[in-house]
């Protein structure tokens, strides 16, 4: 099988390896407080639990660690309903706590990133509950909006239009206080703030740097292409019905139902995304730490790729869900080159890339791509260029765990009120709590009751003390590329990215005057024997620096060019001895 494809991606080319900043190599792992690690026994993950793991992550080799939402919230969507964004939630713990979190994380040069939430507050928040009650300088902090006449019962009204909230069913709920109906995207709990009131833009202004003062290193931004509603004055002082989207599988409930065109990716977020740039950038030039802003917008590429700037102004690194929406189970080695070459082809010159492997709305990579594709999709997001991003618990290949209807709680799942096919909805199965070993509750808690979601059944075996110990792991593998990940080649190297056949991807990474290193990912059932001659840059001679748990090969063993097997699933990393090129 010879080379079918060749494309070479020159990164930063002219950067010397340690020009590269933190940010723009970084290795983030997601950590969902809630069922990462519980201190207190309550049944609940919590930041002392995340403080007592820290050292854990510094061995794997993390360089920052973004925390879902921690802050004052009900908890209807778990957090992403904030009352108040500068308090802790107290099951989560204090504000002492996460002081501690910060010192601690900083002694083991750890930085920590958190969950900004810009899109809605909780309806517990001070600013909806004065907004409701028409407080003056409050009145137009959401989105507020008459109800339409109901011709079957004149006591009462429907909602304004016909707008779908992202978790089923109406995006409007009428407040009794108010009189009027407030748009709420996601769940009934979340009101939607007002991005043309210049109050709210400082008030999350304010919320930044409330956090920055405190020396986070930076966010992840929520829902950012929710951020705006189309002007009202613009459509004759109401807001218009948004089209039928024509999507034969979607009930009138269902988000899909509508096509987006009033509710999502409007031209005035990215200015608002630019301006917190700047404000983040003010924080660079005092304190000399780059501050990274990661924006969450499931939306069209060319849409997502203008969270990175114009040429006047700096913008966010806009997550890229491409290894989740575009790789499947069955996709090859030539899919996944196109899925890669893509990305790297349509970010702006300069910009920094990103590879997210799951998230915790994301059913996880071994149960969406199978358990012998976790050392092949780690592989690669660790060897691409720019940031790569671990949801917690990948870097085992943890599977979605069974939650049953009774024991559901997600509300995008709820919101379906349907028990049988709840399940598709559900993102709990991703996100129960992380399987540290074979003890009870797989030694996330010590609760003599129930944790907040029951832990995945497969515990007792799939754990991370269980890969510790084993000779070869996922975890084991992980943690051998992450430490290759701190060569200047991969962090400033030239990407090649070469389809050897249907089912082998050969990924190198070569800067000239260093070691190169090489990731081969066998996605298929056979063994295959590869010539990498057609990759000229390569030198003959290479050695093993990482071996998945489907590959024979030990670390350090030696390999030619021209002779190299791969197993059925096998993932591996080769370096070269030889400097490039
Ligand atoms: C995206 C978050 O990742 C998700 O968990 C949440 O439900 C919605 N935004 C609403 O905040
Ligand atoms: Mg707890």
């Amino acid at each position: 099988m010879r080379v079918a494809t060749l494309l070479v991606l020159a990164v930063a080319a002219s950067a010397a390896a340690s020009d590269a900043d933190w940010w723009q190599t970084a290795l983030i792992y997601q950590i969902y407080p809630r069922s990462f690690k519980d201190s207190d026994g309550d049944g609940i993950g919590d930041l002392n639990g995340i403080t007592e793991k820290l050292p854990y992550l510094q061995q794997l080799g993390v360089d920052a660690i973004w925390l879902s939402p921690i802050y004052l919230s009900p908890m209807y969507d778990f957090g992403y309903d904030i009352t108040n964004y500068t308090k802790i939630a107290p099951e989560y713990g204090t504000m002492e706590d996460f002081d501690n979190l910060m010192a601690k994380a900083k002694a083991l040069g750890i930085r920590v990133v958190l969950d900004y939430v810009p899109n809605h507050t909780g309806n517990e928040s001070e600013w909806f509950i004065k907004s409701a009650q028409r407080e003056a300088g409050y009145e137009n902090y959401y989105i507020w909006a008459d109800g339409t006449p109901d011709p079957n019962d004149a006591s009462t009204t429907l909602p304004p239009n016909n707008w779908v909230s992202n978790f089923r069913k109406s995006a409007w709920e009428y407040s009794t206080t108010r009189g009027q109906y407030y748009l709420h995207q996601f769940a009934i709990g979340q009101p939607d703030l007002n991005y043309r009131e210049a109050k709210v833009q400082e008030e999350m202004k304010n919320v930044l740097r409330f956090w920055l003062d405190k020396g986070v290193s930076g966010f992840r931004v929520d829902a950012i292409n929710m951020m705006y509603e189309v002007d009202p004055n613009d459509y004759g002082g109401v807001y218009p019905d948004e089209p039928l989207s024509g999507d034969e599988d979607a009930a009138a409930d269902d988000y899909n139902y509508l096509s987006h065109i009033y509710t999502r990716d409007l031209n005035e977020t990215y200015n608002v995304v630019y301006d917190w740039r700047d404000l983040l950038d003010e924080y660079y030039m005092t304190d000399g730490e780059y501050k990274i802003m990661m924006t969450e917008a499931y939306t069209e590429l060319t849409l997502m790729i203008r969270y990175y700037g114009t040429d006047t102004r700096n913008g966010s690194i806009p997550f890229n869900f491409s290894f989740l929406e575009n790789i499947k189970n069955n996709s090859n080695a030539r899919d996944m080159k196109l899925v890669i070459d893509k990305w790297m082809t349509y970010m702006p010159n300069g910009k920094t890339a990103n590879w997210v492997n799951g998230n915790h709305d994301q059913s996880r990579v071994a149960s969406r791509q199978g358990s012998d594709r976790v050392d092949a999709m780690n592989l690669l997001a660790l060897l691409l260029p720019g940031v790569a991003l671990t949801y917690q618990g990948e870097e085992i290949g943890m599977l979605d765990g069974e939650v049953t209807w009774e024991q559901t709680v997600d509300p995008q799942a709820c919101n379906t009120d349907d028990p049988i096919n709840y399940w598709k909805k559900s993102r709990d199965p991703n996100r129960t709590p992380y399987q540290w070993d074979s003890s009870a509750h797989a030694g996330f808690s010590t609760t003599t009751g129930d944790t907040w979601l029951p832990v995945a059944s497969n515990y007792r075996t799939l754990n991370l003390a269980a890969q510790m110990a084993a000779e070869k792991s996922h975890y084991k593998f992980y943690k051998d590329v992450l430490a290759v990940r701190k060569l200047p080649a991969v962090r400033a190297g030239d990407l090649e990215t070469t389809v050897i056949s249907e089912s082998v991807l050969v990924v190198s990474r070569l800067l000239p005057g260093y070691p190169g290193v090489v990731g081969i990912v066998n996605l298929s059932d056979e063994e295959y024997h590869l010539d990498l001659t057609s990759i000229k840059l390569l030198p003959v001679q290479m050695r093993v620096v990482a071996s998945g748990v489907d590959c024979p090969h030990k670390k350090d063993e030696w390999m030619r060019k021209s002779n190299i097997t791969v197993t059925a699933h096998c993932a591996l990393l080769l370096q070269t001895v030889r400097k490039c090129c």
